[in-house]
């Protein structure tokens, strides 16, 4: 059934947003060139099919309820350069690692998301950016313009757009082939370990993880006769912000034989945290999609912007139709998010509930550099669950920003990075990663969690 749209509400179209405010959207010189550049992205075949955007609809749904749990991640800003075999490999890799330790802890099924495939465009604090008196545009990811700081680079050039789409393309059509080869096969954990794993101090518990599953995977197979069939094959979801609202709309569709409109640009948009006024432009983009949607909520929201989201965003009240990523940090979510949680009650919502433990956890080094601490981290997640269970709810997934890579960008974890070892291996353009290391042992610490609690 398609989305119906709130009883209050004007017509939709993939375009009606532009009547409404759009936050964060590039100024581009040559305004005939950017319509040029949507026609052709308009023309182009999609990333991804109705079939799969209603098969993780139905696995949000389950979310929702209690009976799956949400791994979303991936890099805050995708780079073009960094669409390579290795990279791709092993953010595919950390990823799958991750939710084997999950799905051990949760004991349900585990949903991937990656920020993968069309995480290109950033919303920035500031129009502009001045270094020594020069003053440029901000850089607002590969989709737009380049991280360079000089006026060519920084200018957004609407041919970026088809790149961006090229190497997302590029991007998913390979991890569609790992995964399909059988890169992800249950049977075989050794094809998606990663070279660190054998010297980390945390191999001996992953390995210990991975037979777990094995055995019982030989068990349904030989004892039971069971051929494990689907289950053995691990699917992946691409999700990105919603951001830029050309691009998303050039992909914005009707399928034959399904009712609705769909982008087909990614499975899961999200609109973030500066560009989800209920009555701005990107809350009305994601209005009249089937895709399910996610908004970003951080501290300032409202009891009437929450009601205003669920009756815009989910009119009919459908698990599975609407998550929300609450990012109030560490030190604030205890004060924050009971409040959330009851104005969604009040307003009868059911959405699915994901944390995002990255966003309100962003500390600046007395070196200028962008950091998170590994511990903030983990203490937003653990206090997410202990709070939704104490209002008698379920978190029901988390969101991170984390890499493959042996990278140097947040503070903490068992190999005690610190502020001094950021400089070694510092790559974000915008938002510091949890690196592999830190990564698996943040899936070790939920992991633990949720089974300690019995959910
Ligand atoms: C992000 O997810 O990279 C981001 C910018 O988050 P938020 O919108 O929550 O600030
Ligand atoms: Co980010």
């Amino acid at each position: 059934m398609p989305t119906e749209v709130a009883a209050d509400a004007s017509p939709w179209t993939p375009d009606s947003w532009r009547r409404r405010t759009a936050l964060q959207q590039p100024d581009y010189p040559d305004p005939a060139a950017l319509h040029r550049a949507l026609a052709e992205l308009r023309l182009l075949p999609p990333l991804v099919t109705s079939w799969e955007i209603v098969v993780l609809r139905e696995q949000l749904a389950e979310a929702a309820l209690g009976r799956g749990f949400v791994l979303q991640g991936g890099d805050c800003a995708e780079r073009f350069a960094d669409c390579s075999s290795p990279r791709i490999t092993n953010m595919v890799k950390v990823l799958l690692q991750m939710s084997l330790v999950l799905v051990v802890g949760a004991q349900r099924p585990v949903v991937r998301m990656g920020r993968f495939a069309g995480q290109y465009a950033k919303p920035r604090s500031s129009e502009f950016e001045t270094r020594d008196g020069v003053r440029l545009p901000s850089y607002r990811g590969d989709l737009v313009n380049g991280a360079e700081f000089s006026e060519e680079a920084r200018t957004p050039d609407p041919q970026r757009l088809l790149r961006g789409y090229e190497r997302a393309a590029l991007t998913l059509n390979f991890i569609r082939a790992l995964v399909k080869g059988g890169f992800a096969d249950l049977h075989h954990p050794e094809y998606f370990d990663l070279d660190w794993v054998r010297h980390s101090p945390l191999a001996d518990e992953y390995h210990r993880t991975v037979e777990t599953i094995g055995d019982s995977l030989r068990f349904m197979e030989h004892i039971l006769g069971i051929r494990a069939g689907a289950t053995d094959r691990i699917d992946f979801f691409t999700a990105h912000e919603a951001l830029h609202l050309g691009y998303e709309e050039a992909q914005t569709r009707t399928v034959p034989r399904r009712p609705g409109w769909f982008n087909l640009a990614t499975h899961f948009p999200w609109a973030g945290l500066r560009t989800n006024h209920p009555e701005g432009a990107h809350i009305e983009y994601l209005r009249g999609i089937e895709n399910p949607v996610g908004v970003k909520v951080g501290p300032g929201f409202t009891r009437e912007h929450v009601a205003r989201w669920m009756d815009l965003l989910d009119p009919r009240r459908a698990p599975g139709r609407l998550t929300l990523i609450h990012r109030f940090g560490a030190k604030s979510i205890g004060d924050a998010l009971p409040g959330l949680i009851e104005a969604v009650r009040a307003a009868g919502g059911q959405p699915l509930w994901i944390c995002d433990a990255m966003h309100g956890n962003t500390q600046t080094t007395s070196g200028g550099l962008k950091t998170r601490a590994f511990e903030d981290v983990y203490s937003e997640v653990e206090q997410a669950f202990d709070i939704h269970r104490a209002m008698g709810g379920k978190l029901g997934g988390v969101h991170l920003e984390l890499t493959g890579e042996n990278v140097t960008e947040c503070i903490g974890g068992a190999r005690g990075q610190n502020s001094q070892d950021l400089a070694r291996a510092y790559e974000s353009e915008i938002d510091p990663r949890l690196n592999y290391e830190q990564s698996l042992e943040l899936a070790f610490l939920i992991a633990r969690k949720m089974k300690n609690e019995g959910r």
